[in-house]
């Protein structure tokens, strides 16, 4: 059997932490068992009460922080003895010393999530994403001249959730609104990241509290203050990423990742719009009218397409590796 250094175990576990988790909780934890295997856990304490009551999206973002492991680890030249063992919010393996680089790997310091408007692609880039999706099971493209239907979802699903005073506090509770937030530039969503300049930020502070959501909803003009149609529809294409009913949500993760790592190695990048997912009307119709096979769950859609050139990428916004491990 193989062991890792503990220092090794911090580098490993910075690098997989690189990984995408829902509203930026990283809920990951990395610990070095006695005899030599690595345990991946879920802190539960980061789960989403409101928007996560059944804790999927944190299983998902455990899942996407698994399969960086392994990818991190093939980096290493190191391979699970045995595939790792995923139980509810855990999972486990002992290491081997054999494994070569998987390809992936080098995409994962470019993966990142853009919320800022999208350059075109050309028709190559536009062709090479096409002819991927393809050859995908679990992906569906809608094409652009299919995003102003998607965008429509889009406005209406997040108007529903933002109405809900409790899920749009937990939301507000993971903004980073302002560099002055202790946890700015560590955890949760922050203003740059968003998109959004200082001038946004400081509004939406604002806006999105009691009693001024409803009182602006009232007089109509919610809908127009978070509206991301301008930016949505400077996507190429949209990409509904579906997996079977029933699969254990860190197997989800574990897809997903490597499905975002994929499309970072084409050139692309994307901004996900979960609402489309679990918001189960809209979920039921996009799937009947993008064929979404019988005995798939929609899981998210991606908005994707090519970051304007010269354009600052997001900095990534994580917790320090010792914070990522556990005794
Ligand atoms: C399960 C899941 C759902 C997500 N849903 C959304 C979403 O609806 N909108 C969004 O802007 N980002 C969404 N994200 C992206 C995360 O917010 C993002 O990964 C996180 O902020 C870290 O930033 P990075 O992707 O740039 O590394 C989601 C991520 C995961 C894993």
């Amino acid at each position: 059997m193989t062991r890792l250094a503990p220092p090794d175990l911090l580098a490993l576990a910075a690098e997989a932490n690189l990984a995408p988790s829902v509203h930026n909780t990283q809920p990951t934890r990395w610990r070095l068992e006695p005899g030599g295997d690595v345990t991946l856990i879920a802190d539960e304490s980061r789960r989403l009460k409101v928007g996560d009551p059944a804790g999927r999206d944190l299983r998902v973002s455990l899942g996407a922080a698994l399969e960086a492991t392994v990818i991190a680890l093939s980096a290493r030249g190191l391979t699970w003895q045995t595939a790792p063992l995923i139980d509810r919010a855990e999972a486990s393996g002992s290491l081997r010393e054999g494994a070569t680089t998987d390809p992936l790997h080098t995409a994962i310091p470019n993966r990142f999530t853009w919320r800022r408007p999208f350059a075109p692609a050309t028709s190559q880039q536009a062709q090479s994403l096409d002819g991927w999706a393809a050859t995908r099971d679990d992906i569906t493209l809608v094409d652009h001249d299919g995003l102003a239907a998607i965008s429509e979802f889009n406005e209406h699903a997040s108007l529903g959730f933002f109405r809900n005073a409790s899920y749009r506090a937990e939301l507000l509770s993971w903004m980073r609104l302002s560099a002055s937030d202790p946890c700015f530039g560590r955890d949760g969503l922050s203003a740059p990241a968003l998109g959004m300049s200082r001038l946004e930020a400081l509004g939406a502070g604002v806006v999105l509290r009691d009693p001024w959501f409803g009182l602006l909803d009232r007089v109509g003009l919610a809908p127009s203050l978070i509206s991301e149609h301008a930016r949505t529809k400077t996507a190429t294409a949209v990409l509904l990423f579906h997996r079977p009913d029933g699969e254990n949500p860190a197997e989800t993760g574990r897809a997903l990742y490597r499905r975002l790592l994929e499309i970072t190695t084409l050139g692309f990048s994307t901004w996900p719009m979960a609402v489309l997912a679990d918001d189960p009307d809209t979920a039921a119709q996009l799937k009947r009218r993008h064929g979404i096979p019988d005995g798939h769950r929609l899981i998210n859609a991606w908005r994707t397409g090519i970051v304007p050139q010269g354009a600052a990428t997001p900095r990534r916004e994580r917790l320090p590796a010792e914070a990522l491990i556990t005794a």
